[in-house]
């Protein structure tokens, strides 16, 4: 994607470094930050630096391959395992890093040079799924809709393209007028941050509404369709996403919207049957009582936003479930979140 008339993508590797965009200084300030060893890219996945599904699929793939690049031959076997413990433990939603890690891991029992070169075929697949996403979506899009998305399943949230956002981008390239509603404004706000920045770069037609407005606007018939992304899919078509997606989905269906997930097959996970197996993020209760942006000065602040001494919960996942979902936009057509067409796609997919 561009960025001041250059050509980005979210994460990449030169040498042994990976290199990835800053996206928690988005959108106030765009930095390219370097992990040098795998555990600077542990951290850096943690700290949400490099955040999204397919996103922090790459990145665990690029530091599977820095933890054999890097390591001592002596202790090689025993480094590279707990390695592989500590990139699966960053986050445990979203099943794209642990089957990059996986893939990973198993090339570069063969060689470290073997481990980076499949890191970089995992994040090129990304990059090329994204874009299928995004050529199957584009067949819903009549030639004027208002889609509403929630969080940010755009090109920052994958290796380029993304998967909500990438039809809409498309359609936008083929003269159809899409506008598009933005929602998370809380708790980390990764929809007024990230997917208004893509969109205005990109010069999409957009308005950033309050998570609580969604079913009003579908009430009064302002919403065409909603494309919203996801981090792990189970057997039978539950959905695990950013939390607030599951409210969306009741009223969508309630009002009679289309409800479209959008995921490569890399975010399937035909080992969880149903949502309730799908591990589920709680992050820090501060990212809930506080709000950090920028002042008048442009000076970044953090500010209370909450009673002060009140305590707060903060589960960042909801599992939507399967029959409030229209269809899932994947690299390989339009399916049913149902276990059945589930089943045939990786069925496909292994012959
Ligand atoms: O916590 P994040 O920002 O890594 O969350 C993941 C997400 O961005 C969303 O859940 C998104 O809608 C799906 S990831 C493509």
């Amino acid at each position: 994607m561009l960025v001041n008339d250059k050509s980005y993508q979210t994460v990449w590797m030169e040498g042994t470094s990976v290199l990835m965009i800053q996206q928690n200084l988005l959108p106030f300030e765009f930095v390219i930050h370097e992990c040098k060893t795998y555990w600077d890219t542990c951290m850096a996945i943690t700290d949400m630096t490099v955040r999204g599904a397919g996103a922090i699929g790459a990145a665990a793939g690029y530091a599977m391959a820095q933890a054999f690049l890097l390591s001592n031959s002596k202790t090689r076997a025993i480094a590279i395992r707990e390695a592989r413990q500590d990139i699966e433990h960053t986050r445990p939603t979203a099943k794209n890093l642990f089957y990059a890690v996986e893939r990973v891991y198993q090339a570069g029992l063969i060689s470290p040079e073997n481990a980076k070169i499949e890191a970089q075929r995992v994040a090129a697949k990304d990059a090329e799924d994204s874009k299928k996403i995004g050529e199957y979506g584009n067949t819903l899009l009549k030639k004027s809709a208002n889609i509403l998305t929630h969080c940010n399943a755009g090109w920052l949230a994958f290796v380029d393209y993304g998967t909500a956002l990438a039809p809409i981008y498309l359609a936008k390239r083929q003269g159809k007028d899409v506008f598009v509603y933005v929602d998370e404004t809380r708790p980390r706000s990764q929809g007024a941050r990230l997917t208004a920045w893509e969109l205005f770069n990109d010069g999409v037609p957009h308005l950033i509404v309050p998570d609580n407005a969604a079913a009003t606007l579908m009430a009064q018939g302002k919403i065409d369709l909603v494309i919203v992304g996801a981090d792990r899919i189970a057997a039978n078509g539950d959905v695990a996403n950013k939390i607030g997606t599951l409210e969306k989905a009741i009223v969508a269906f309630t009002y009679g919207v289309p409800f479209y997930v959008a995921a490569p097959t890399s975010t399937f996970d035909p080992e969880c049957k149903t949502g309730k197996e799908i591990p589920l993020e709680e992050r820090d209760p501060d990212e809930v009582l506080y709000q950090t942006g920028i002042d008048a000065n442009g000076n970044k602040i953090k500010v209370l936003a909450a009673s002060p001494g009140s305590k707060a919960y903060n589960p960042a996942f909801d599992v939507t479930p399967a029959k409030y979902i229209e269809g899932i936009i994947t690299e390989k057509g339009i399916i049913k979140a149902h276990h059945q067409a589930i089943k045939k796609l990786f069925d496909e997919s292994h012959t």
